[in-house]
């Protein structure tokens, strides 16, 4: 019997397993700016904010971002001094790859830039958690074939790991293929508001072309087959020496029936096979989940036996990013404009009889549902055979204001409540090894560009991007010691 609240806020990291690892949490195009310098090449998210500035809520992009790829040092002393184990950062696959493949050659400055950034946590004492795919494809390979559309995104991304590994696997310990794959799917393919920026044309005018009926199915389909790939040449050659561990990050909101009704509880399930269970089934039993079989039809990409076998079981841990959760009721499914984004013939709302389910925070997406956090993590066991868990994201913003402000006490309920409940569930029995706040920094939140703030850390972005901290920094401060 699981806890529906939480008791006395856990106000220590007394309360967690000795060796559970704190960090935060950052991605390349949202952090290290610096586009044009030390020989990177474009990604799909330079040409995508180029292309559609009006899609950035503040046209924006992260062309100098909060320009950690100059200011890590600072970045990784505050880390320290407010007293975190790890940091999760990814790499910019086209900083390493300008052109996206081998054959194009490999940026030396690119290798080197990593080197420094993991030689400098290593000497601060805290753990690198390296991400290969946090979104932002090298463009050469959206022009040479549509990147994720085509199955030879699975070679490509096979061999971009492996020159990860190779460079950086005797150091790095802990290894996340993907971030978020139903994100990438859908925002890229189905709704169009993140690059590629693909979406039906019935769908929007504004988009770069696109079938949000197929489209999402087949880069959710090369994502996993490209994961896999990545974990083999790890497991065959890397592994054993290197002495790692590699997952994915994936994420969804937790979902909730609207109603006690039969129909609204299979609609709840029906919405998580659809964007949870849609990778989570296949890298444990080779397989989609039936409801994807079931109303997606031919639309939905098979996997041969082979691929299953090499999906199954490719992973050693489970990362899951959490923000917030919905309300799930059944509708109608359709029978025209077929789309990613109603065939699962579920109504998704955020409020029920007008009530939100939680506290808005600044994204339009992002309502307060601390108990998802327990409640994805017991579905994840019970239904996945008890995995390894991360927590690699968790967080809420604040909406831009024009001047400094640093009592983000709405930020500490977050952190407290939500790190309650990961108590919680290892209480229950949930192997939770890690947790990764969502951010360090304020940066530049995709299409909400800088007009939200994530960060612990206040970038004050109209003055030479000087950081301070907010008063959720100092809490984690006095969480540690
Ligand atoms: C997660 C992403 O889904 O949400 C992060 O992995 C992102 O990269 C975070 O910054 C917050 O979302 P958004 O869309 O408000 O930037």
């Amino acid at each position: 019997i699981v806890s529906n609240s939480y008791d006395s806020p856990s106000h220590d990291r007394s309360n967690f397993p000795t060796g559970f690892i704190f960090g935060t949490t950052s991605s390349a195009y949202q952090y290290e700016g610096a586009a044009n310098e030390g020989g990177r090449g474009p990604s799909i998210w330079d040409t995508f904010t180029q292309k559609f500035p009006d899609k950035i809520q503040d046209q924006s992009s992260g062309m100098v971002a909060v320009d950690s790829y100059h200011r890590y040092k600072e970045d990784v002393s505050t880390m320290k001094e407010i007293g975190f184990d790890a940091y999760r950062f990814s790499i910019s696959w086209s900083r390493l790859l300008p052109r996206g493949s081998l054959s194009g050659g490999v940026n030396q400055e690119g290798i080197t830039y990593y080197n420094n950034l993991i030689n400098e946590l290593l000497s601060k004492g805290l753990q690198p958690f390296v991400t290969l795919f946090h979104w932002d494809l090298p463009q050469a390979l959206e022009e040479a074939y549509g990147g994720f559309l085509n199955r030879r995104i699975v070679l490509d991304f096979q061999d971009y790991a492996e020159l990860c590994y190779r460079e950086y696997g005797d150091r790095v310990k802990h290894w996340i293929t993907l971030n978020e794959p139903l994100t990438y799917a859908n925002q890229g393919y189905a709704n169009g508001a993140f690059a590629p920026g693909r979406c039906s044309k019935w769908f929007s005018p504004n988009c770069t072309g696109g079938d949000s009926g197929t489209e999402p199915y087949i880069v959710g389909h090369n994502m996993l087959l490209a994961h896999a790939a990545a974990v083999q040449v790890y497991r065959d050659k890397y592994q054993i020496s290197q002495e790692g561990e590699i997952g994915l990050s994936l994420n969804s909101p937790w979902i909730v029936p609207l109603s006690e009704s039969y129909a609204d509880h299979i609609a709840a399930s029906r919405a998580l096979a659809f964007m949870y269970d849609w990778f989570l089934e296949p890298l444990n039993f080779g397989y989609y989940p039936y409801e994807m079989v079931i109303l997606v039809q031919e639309r939905l990409p098979q996997f041969s036996i082979q691929q299953s076998m090499m999906l199954k079981g490719s992973y050693d841990f489970i990362g899951i990013n959490y923000y917030s959760a919905n309300y799930a009721t059944d509708v109608p499914c359709k029978s025209e404009n077929l789309s990613y984004l109603t065939d699962p013939c579920v109504n998704l709302t955020s409020e029920r009889n007008g009530i939100p389910i939680g506290q808005k925070a600044a994204s339009d997406w992002l309502y307060v549902y601390p108990r998802g956090i327990q409640d994805i993590l017991l579905y994840t066991k019970y239904k996945y055979n008890d995995p390894v868990i991360y927590i690699t994201e968790n967080g809420i913003d604040e909406l831009n204001s024009n001047t400094i402000s640093l009592e983000d006490n709405f930020r500490i309920d977050y952190y407290t409540s939500h790190l309650s409940f990961v108590r919680n569930a290892i209480t229950n029995g949930v192997n939770v090894k890690g947790y990764f706040a969502w951010s360090l920094l304020d940066n530049f939140e995709w299409s909400n560009g800088y007009s939200v703030r994530f960060g612990i850390v206040y970038v004050d972005f109209k003055d030479g991007l000087k950081r301070y901290p907010k008063i959720s920094a100092i809490w984690f401060k006095e969480f540690f010691s």
